[in-house]
């Protein structure tokens, strides 16, 4: 079957393996009353259920009335079609729906990193919806209908868009590359193991906002790729920045792509060490944290400072605690070299809800 279930203990989109596509939107809450937030919130999670089903979202019996679903999905597949829901700190500020107790302590602006250049209008937001499939036409319809749905209650503040290679593209399976050539992915935790998820992925009941259990924070960073300066680097000093082989993306030094990268198990097997500088070197540290990458590329015409292309990573990830994703990010910001080659272009941060269980709608536990 191509579809993923929409209820659940975790929500869908998180350890779903990624699909082609990505469309990020996040939006901001109009209005101040509370019951016209849970009601939005009710009327999407009808219309995610449903979709995620590949169904439509009703038929029309009346041809006097604009017709329930806009139509261009119809006869296609649910392709894989998944959505997350979270919130941004905003959300919360000025109690305007009485929740402003309820915020986790966690949940508060990202630090300015060093070599920031963010820029407003890709950053922020009260809510954010992750919708991906492996259809770009069904992401769209997916995006339009709940931005139909919520007209007059929210409103769009950004949206961007990210693709990988296709799974028909690539039929094995194989880690993604990046838009610099580089596989992407690899060194990821594995969040099949129950330890590993609860650990690192899944905020915990006892993390202190126990309507927060089995949720997680989402991080987004609109990173652009200096196409261009890459382009006319050596391959030898593109894999010293990466730490990797590009062919095969294993650590320089070794062979195996899955092969480790901690330096006292590279040096008991007589490996080359990492550059110390390499970006997965500097990502990895000592391995004490790590985080779940679900990364897309972006491209989005043309950089108008420049005249180059404006393309580079959507960074995705999903973290137990936004700790997490500071800790790596400051590390990098001081030392990875591979800074002057990416911007860091816009910046968010989100609570993403628990599942959403039958006969509850999104969110439910935040307005209990
Ligand atoms: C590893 C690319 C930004 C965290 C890697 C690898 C590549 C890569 C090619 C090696 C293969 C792999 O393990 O996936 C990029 C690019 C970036 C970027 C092109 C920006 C344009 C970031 C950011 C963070 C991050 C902002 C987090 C703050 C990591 C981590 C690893 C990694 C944790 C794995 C390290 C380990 O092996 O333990 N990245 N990355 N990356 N990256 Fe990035």
């Amino acid at each position: 079957s191509d579809q993923v279930p929409f209820y659940g203990t975790y929500q869908a989109g998180i350890m779903t393996p990624a699909q082609n596509h990505v469309q990020l939107v996040a939006f901001d809450v109009k209005t101040d009353r509370r019951d016209e937030l849970i009601d939005l919130l009710k009327r999407w999670t009808r219309a995610c259920a449903r979709l995620s089903a590949g169904l439509s979202l009703g038929e029309t019996d009346s041809a006097y009335i604009p017709p329930d679903d806009t139509g261009e999905a119809e006869g296609l597949s649910a392709s894989h079609l998944t959505f997350t829901f979270g919130c941004g700190v905003s959300l919360f500020e000025g109690d305007r729906f009485g929740i402003g107790h309820k915020r986790p302590a966690l949940l508060r602006d990202l630090p300015t990193f060093d070599l920031d250049q963010l820029d407003e209008k890709w950053s922020g937001g009260d809510l954010i919806v992750q919708i991906c499939a492996d259809d770009q036409q069904v992401v769209f319809h997916a995006l339009r209908n709940l931005t139909r749905i919520g007209r007059g209650v929210v409103k769009i503040r950004w949206t961007q868009a990210g693709f990988q290679r296709s799974k028909v593209a690539d039929a094995t399976g194989g880690t993604p590359r990046n838009l610099f050539g580089f596989k992407d992915g690899t060194g990821n935790p594995d969040v099949t193991k129950a330890a590993t998820r609860e650990n690192t992925l899944f905020y915990q009941w006892r993390d202190g906002s126990p309507w927060l259990t089995n949720g997680t924070f989402l991080v987004v960073r609109r990173i652009q790729m200096h196409l261009e300066v890459w382009d006319r680097t050596i391959l030898k000093e593109q894999e010293r920045t990466f730490g990797r082989e590009r062919a095969s993306g294993a650590p320089l030094g070794s062979k195996d792509e899955f092969a480790s990268v901690t330096p006292t198990k590279r040096i008991a097997r007589g490996e080359t060490e990492l550059p110390a500088d390499s970006h997965t070197a500097v990502a990895h540290g000592e391995g004490k944290v790590q985080l779940l990458r679900r990364s897309y590329s972006y491209q989005d015409g043309v950089d108008e400072t420049t005249g180059a292309l404006d393309a580079g990573l959507l960074f995705l990830s999903y973290q137990r605690s936004p700790e997490q994703f500071i800790t790596i990010q400051e590390r990098l910001a001081t030392s990875d070299r591979m800074n002057e080659y990416i911007t860091h272009r816009g910046s968010a941060l989100f609570a993403c809800f628990g599942g959403i269980q039958k006969g509850g709608y999104i969110g439910d536990a935040l307005f209990a």
